[in-house]
């Protein structure tokens, strides 16, 4: 575990404050010999929206700790156009949680589609980029509230899958796990 550099109590921050929105339109040297998006360039671009979303919210540097499960739900061609947009959905210590969806189109702006969407947490570093350093509060609205609530679950059982913590102390997720 790092040295945890902790600075006077953060003050809380909206969820709009960190908003991240980016377009790309995927050209030849994105995709694969079937004319679609490559995953690998796709989670790329996805890791970097997160990035900046978590880096303007924690007002700091900012390093990918973990992403969870990520599934391709529908194609993206050649010719297309993304859109990535990442949030923040809370803030523990040192670590943000956010969620980023990734939406696409033809170039026309028809055939919306909805392709993807992950977690990934942040670690935000202080200004020498070697410890952790604790981070602004999120200050959700009623509309972002389930996202807020269920980032603490998530947390949990990314430090399980990860040996952080065991199942046995995970608190929330508890009533999960039938073994313990
Ligand atoms: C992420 C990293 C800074 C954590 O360092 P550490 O020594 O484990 O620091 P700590 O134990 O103090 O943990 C810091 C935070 O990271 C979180 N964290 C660490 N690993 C995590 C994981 N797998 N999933 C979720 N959160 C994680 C901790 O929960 C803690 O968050 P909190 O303060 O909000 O509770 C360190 O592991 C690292 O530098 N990893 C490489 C990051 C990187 O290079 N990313 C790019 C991918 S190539």
């Amino acid at each position: 575990m790092a040295k945890t550099t902790t600075k006077p109590p953060r003050t809380p921050k909206k969820v709009a404050d960190s908003k991240t929105v980016m377009t790309e339109l995927i050209m030849p040297n994105d995709t694969n010999p079937m004319g679609k998006l490559m995953g690998g360039y796709l989670m790329r671009w996805m890791d970097i929206v997160c990035a900046i979303c978590a880096g303007k919210h924690c007002e700091s540097h900012v390093v990918t700790a973990a992403v969870d499960h990520i599934s391709f739900q529908n194609p993206i061609y050649l010719g297309d156009v993304i859109t990535l947009e990442a949030s923040v959905t809370r803030a523990f210590n040192t670590s943000v949680e956010i969620f980023v969806e990734v939406f696409a189109n033809n170039i026309k702006g028809q055939q919306p589609r909805r392709c993807n969407h992950a977690y990934f947490t942040f670690v935000a570093m202080d200004d020498k980029k070697k410890n952790p350093v604790s981070v602004p509060p999120v200050l959700p609205l009623s509309s972002e509230q389930q996202l807020y609530e269920g980032a603490a679950r998530r947390r949990e059982l990314r430090l399980i899958l990860s040996g952080r913590i065991k199942a046995k102390d995970a608190t929330l997720l508890r009533q999960y796990f039938t073994d313990i």
